[in-house]
């Protein structure tokens, strides 16, 4: 029978805390995004990807040897197996590139004679694997899917330019490995959004990193995460010019369907890494000679506040992936790959969240992820249903 209770659901566990955390705070009214107590705009402008990868991982930003000794390690394991690559090979061109990095991430640990090791420095070293490797896998997949042969990585060259050379097998530009490596470590961390939380419900259940990190691709590639960014291009191309925005935003609210990359879960202020994503969106459409993408961007954003004021009486504000679109656009880089951008530079704030969930000392210790539900399905009458043979339903 029906229990007599009136539990409180907290859909989408909003404002439930879980967890405690050390690696960062989102400061939703202030509009601050906080890495290890930097603020990761700060840290935008004036450290690399490989620091941000060694401040998430090793909780310190690193000393010249250190980082030294960080990007010989990604070096060293940035080549991926060659399965990998015959596996890849399998997968039809048409295949969605989130789906194929997360098969690769769960094929990886299947060439991982380490993976199930689960010592604390072997979690350390794992996730170095996992972040040198991310990147490769998406390089070889967008080679191998337009009939091209991956490209090896450069052992000379940053995270953010291997990644461009291995998309293309040319010497990056400059300016885009720039772009390039900010927009890595602008992705690489933010708190208990919905994949990081998968990565580490999973994580919780003592399952490895690799396991948790296939789940939280599998999280990221949803459209109200990470698959924004996709839709925002897409959006900014149905748009194509300026004279259309004001209609697009409201023949869109009318139909009752969200207008990406506006509106943040947490933010109650433009999400700060969209401050500086915009200014390399119009310096990348400069480099194409083409702006228009960060122009259509620019009044969106203006007409989009204006009129969600007038009409919902709201507040909205930009998010992350509003300029990420257009950035990516100017770089030249197939729209499809944006969220698994996004992916491999947030697996190394991901990694650092399955270290935490399962070995941080500090009180509350984290335990298996177990919430409640409250059952609204049938009953036969006050009781339990019996059950009826198949040949008499
Ligand atoms: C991110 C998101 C899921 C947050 O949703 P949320 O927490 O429900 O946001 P809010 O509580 O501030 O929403 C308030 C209202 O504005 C609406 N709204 C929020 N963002 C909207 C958007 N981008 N387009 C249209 N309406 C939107 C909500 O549906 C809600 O309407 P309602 O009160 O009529 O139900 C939501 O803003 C969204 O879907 N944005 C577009 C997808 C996107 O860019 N995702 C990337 C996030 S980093």
């Amino acid at each position: 029978m029906a229990e007599e209770c009136t539990p409180t659901i907290n859909t989408g566990l909003r404002g439930v805390t879980v967890a405690s955390t050390k690696i960062s705070d989102v400061i939703g009214a202030k509009g601050k995004l906080i890495y290890r107590g930097y603020l990761a705009s700060d840290l935008a402008a004036k450290a690399g990807f490989e620091e941000i990868v060694h401040l998430l991982l090793f909780e310190k930003l690193p000393n010249k040897d250190q980082l030294t000794s960080l990007k010989q390690q990604l070096a060293a394991e940035r080549q991926i197996p060659k399965s990998i690559i015959e596996a890849l090979k399998t997968c039809p061109p048409s295949a969605l590139p989130m789906d194929v990095l997360q098969a690769a991430v769960a094929l990886l640990a299947t060439t991982d004679k380490e993976a199930a090791d689960k010592s604390r420095p072997m979690a350390t070293r794992k996730a170095i694997r996992l972040i040198a490797k991310l990147a490769t896998v998406l390089a070889a997949w967008e080679r191998i899917r337009k009939g091209k042969e991956p490209v090896t990585p450069d052992p000379t060259m940053n995270h953010a330019a291997n990644f461009l050379y291995m998309l293309t097998g040319q010497k990056p530009n400059p300016d885009l490995v720039h772009f390039m490596d900010v927009a890595l470590v602008l992705h690489a961390e933010h708190s208990f959004n919905a994949s990081t939380f998968a990565a580490r419900e999973v994580a919780s259940t003592r399952a490895h990193m690799y396991a948790a990190v296939s789940a939280a691709i599998g999280s990221l590639s949803g459209e109200l995460h990470g698959g924004a960014n996709v839709r925002v291009m897409e959006m900014l191309l149905e748009i194509g010019s300026p004279d259309r925005i004001a209609s697009y935003i409201n023949k869109t609210l009318d139909e009752g369907k969200l207008i990406m990359g506006l509106g943040h879960a947490v933010y109650q202020t433009d999400d700060p890494r969209a401050h500086i994503l915009a200014p390399m969106s119009k310096r990348a459409g400069e480099l194409a000679g083409d702006t228009r993408w960060y122009e259509i961007s620019t009044i969106l954003e203006k007409e989009g506040k204006k009129i969600f004021k007038e009409r919902k009486k709201i507040d909205i504000y930009v998010n992350v992936d509003f300029y990420s679109a257009s950035l990516y656009y100017s770089m030249g880089i197939p729209v499809d790959l944006y969220t698994p951008i996004f992916a491999i530079s947030r697996v190394a704030g991901w990694c650092a969240h399955v270290i935490e969930e399962q070995y941080a000392e500090a009180a509350p210790k984290p335990m298996l992820y177990r919430p409640e539900s409250k059952y609204i399905g049938e009953y036969c009458g006050p009781d339990e249903c019996s059950f009826v043979p198949i040949e008499k339903r």
